[in-house]
């Protein structure tokens, strides 16, 4: 799953190892303090990343010894398995297994070598962690690795886990390391880049150095790092992962040490209040937990997490196949957004995906992400406008929202009579 056609878009990796983020972090963050020898040591490897050489061998001789220097790691041409990356970053697990934090590719200049470099990394990383010797480790963790591309003077960094399959995600473009002179700014950002990699990789080797065998393998390392959350009283709630719920989204089923479930979903953006609000006349779920409101969210590459109650029930896609709801169902949902309406809030999503039905005919809304304020707030750039949902004509990507437009969904769905029986 490296997003290549894009129908392989995995889930972020964010997800799955803290040390993507913290890489993703220091890397935005200006309060991070870079030294005179890390900006002496960046600039040693933009004059070599900048030379031009007859070979690949050649560069590789010339680059590596200042790339190691930039990064504080060394990077070993070692074999793995049949698989030769360029270069590797192995690290001890508590029990002596090797782990890989980083697989390096390079080519002498972009479009020589006859492959990206981006794409050559998943597969070392791939045939690596798939071997037999690593099985330990596999079964033990989601073995998250840092991906190093290197093209001539261009560098990516991609992030990969092995969580169901194996997910790539690119967390920088093809960054220039050529340097140029009248653009100091260039020099620092490539030194973040380095300082920041530094910081994800000692994330990694940390992890590893505490990763002992699992004495079997641990179905909880294909979710998310997230495994717990503060209640109102501040207290600690230790949930498990069941099982993910929607294919293509973050959307997980979990339960507590009681047994009680939840939904754990992880999102770019949601309205609490909305739902807190609907919650409060039962007509969403109980929320939880969510860290939206926090400075702590930065903590999954700008995702966060909402928590609720798992609704037993079906979608009412699913339960009402002429797409009409029956007029109790339809009351509860109008009422929802009235409540929603008269504080100016347009829920947006008004589908029948988004209403679940449990016990009698009662309704619940799930899926606050797009509710915004009438008027104002826009739909996400996003939003599926190939025609097989049929919006209200002015809804647009990134347009702006309004409450007719959920006063037009609601319509859709209304209870047709028109086959009642007169008389
Ligand atoms: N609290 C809940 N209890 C039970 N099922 C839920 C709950 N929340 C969401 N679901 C189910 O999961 C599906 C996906 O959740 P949601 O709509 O919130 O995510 P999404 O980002 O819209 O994903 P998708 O695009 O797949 O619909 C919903 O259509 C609903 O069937
Ligand atoms: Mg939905």
């Amino acid at each position: 799953m490296n997003g290549r056609p894009m129908e392989n878009h995995g889930l972020p990796v964010y997800l799955f190892h803290p040390a993507f983020s913290r890489f993703q972090h220091t890397l935005a963050d200006r309060n991070v303090v870079l030294t005179a020898a890390d900006y002496a040591e960046t600039h040693k490897y933009i004059s070599v990343s900048a030379e031009l050489y007859d070979s690949e061998q050649l560069r590789q001789k010339a680059i590596l010894n200042s790339l190691n220097a930039a990064i504080h790691f060394d990077l070993l041409g070692i074999n793995l398995d049949g698989t030769t990356p360029d270069g590797s970053i192995v690290t001890p697990t508590a029990d002596n297994h090797n782990a890989i934090a980083v697989f390096y590719e390079f080519k002498d200049e972009i479009g020589m070598g006859n492959s990206d470099p981006a794409i050559q990394g998943p597969l070392s990383y791939r045939k690596a962690w798939v071997a037999d010797e690593r099985s330990s480790i596999r079964h033990s963790c989601c073995c998250p690795s840092f991906i190093l591309a290197v093209a001539g003077p261009w560098m990516c960094i991609l992030g990969a886990v092995f969580t169901e399959t194996v997910l790539v995600q690119q967390l920088t473009d093809y960054v220039w390391t050529g340097g140029n002179p009248y653009d100091d700014k260039g020099l620092e950002s490539v030194a973040r880049l380095f300082k920041a990699l530094f910081i994800g990789l000692q994330d990694l080797k940390m992890f590893y150095s505490n990763l002992a065998a699992a004495p079997a393998p641990d179905i909880q390392r294909m979710f998310p790092f997230t495994r717990s959350y503060l209640d109102s009283r501040s207290q600690k709630v230790n949930f498990r992962y069941i099982r993910r719920l929607s294919e293509s989204k973050a959307v997980y089923v979990a339960e507590n040490a009681s047994g009680h479930e939840l939904i754990v979903k992880f999102v770019q953006r949601y309205n609490l209040h909305a739902h807190r609000l609907l919650a409060s006349h039962n007509l969403a779920p109980h929320l939880h937990y969510s860290n939206l409101d926090d400075a702590e969210m930065n903590i999954m590459g700008g995702l966060g997490v909402v928590i609720m109650d798992f609704i037993r029930g079906s979608q009412a896609y699913e339960l009402y196949p002429n797409m009409r709801l029956p007029d109790a169902v339809y009351d509860r949902v109008k009422q929802a957004v009235d409540i929603l309406h008269a504080q100016s809030i347009v829920f947006g999503d008004l589908r029948l995906p988004n209403i679940m039905i449990t016990g009698q005919q009662t309704p619940m809304l799930v899926d606050f992400d797009w509710c915004g304020t009438h008027a104002t707030d826009r739909y996400p750039p996003r939003l599926n406008d190939s025609r097989s949902i049929t919006w209200h004509p002015d809804v647009a990507r990134n347009g702006v929202m309004f409450k007719e437009h959920d006063v037009f969904m609601l319509k859709v769905m209304q209870p047709d009579h028109s086959m009642d029986l007169s008389g």
